[in-house]
């Protein structure tokens, strides 16, 4: 008797088109990082439905399927944290209140927001490409800024990511030369949708 074969639904990419606008990060930079993000979608379904593909063969234990598997991190993390880095942005940006549960969240990890800032910005400053991440923990609901190299190495099991910054040299290259990481940083911070952050809060 025929198997039957298992189809996978594919994921799709999200629409950010309402982003073109922010302040010192050019439209040309966003359609760039729009196209990139696509293609980490466009794997990530890839990798899905090859994975069903082998383990349907009956080839799970070799040595294709594990250098898949293997890339999962690299593929879904990729596609995730552009949807969180995107998501966290809007033309215009937004004022961080003291008084918000994001100003409140911030100040009871770090004492005041000024001192998390200067850690948010020294760790995406951090030598080689990633992101910067202020991630909850979502058993002591404690905030902490945290560097993941390329998309995978840094996640934290079960951690909420609440603020995303992308530091990958695509994300300012067409705006700022290499050295000037820190003034596309600025520029991020400038277009932070703060309430898109609250909302990622863990209560
Ligand atoms: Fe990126």
């Amino acid at each position: 008797m025929l198997q039957q074969k298992t189809s996978y639904v594919p994921y799709v990419a999200q629409d950010y088109a309402h982003l073109k606008g922010l302040t010192g990060i050019s439209d040309k930079t966003l359609e760039v990082h729009f196209k990139l993000y696509a293609g980490y979608v466009t794997n990530t379904n890839t990798l899905n439905q090859k994975v069903i593909e082998l383990t349907e063969q009956g080839k799970s234990g070799t040595p294709e399927y594990s250098e898949l598997k293997r890339r999962y991190g690299f593929e879904y993390n990729g596609m995730r944290l552009h949807e969180y880095y995107f998501g966290n942005l809007t033309p215009g940006g937004s004022e961080l209140k003291e008084s918000s549960e994001i100003g409140k969240a911030i100040i009871a990890t770090y004492g005041s927001i000024e001192t998390w800032k200067n850690d948010f910005f020294k760790v995406g400053a951090m030598r080689g490409v990633g992101w910067a991440v202020l991630f909850q923990d979502p058993f002591t609901k404690v905030l902490s800024n945290h560097w993941i190299t390329l998309h995978e190495e840094g996640n934290i099991a079960g951690f909420q990511p609440l603020l995303v910054m992308d530091v990958w040299e695509h994300a300012f290259l067409l705006d700022y030369v290499p050295a000037d990481r820190p003034k596309y940083i600025e520029a991020f911070y400038s277009n932070i949708d703060w309430a898109a952050v609250e909302k990622r809060l863990l209560k």
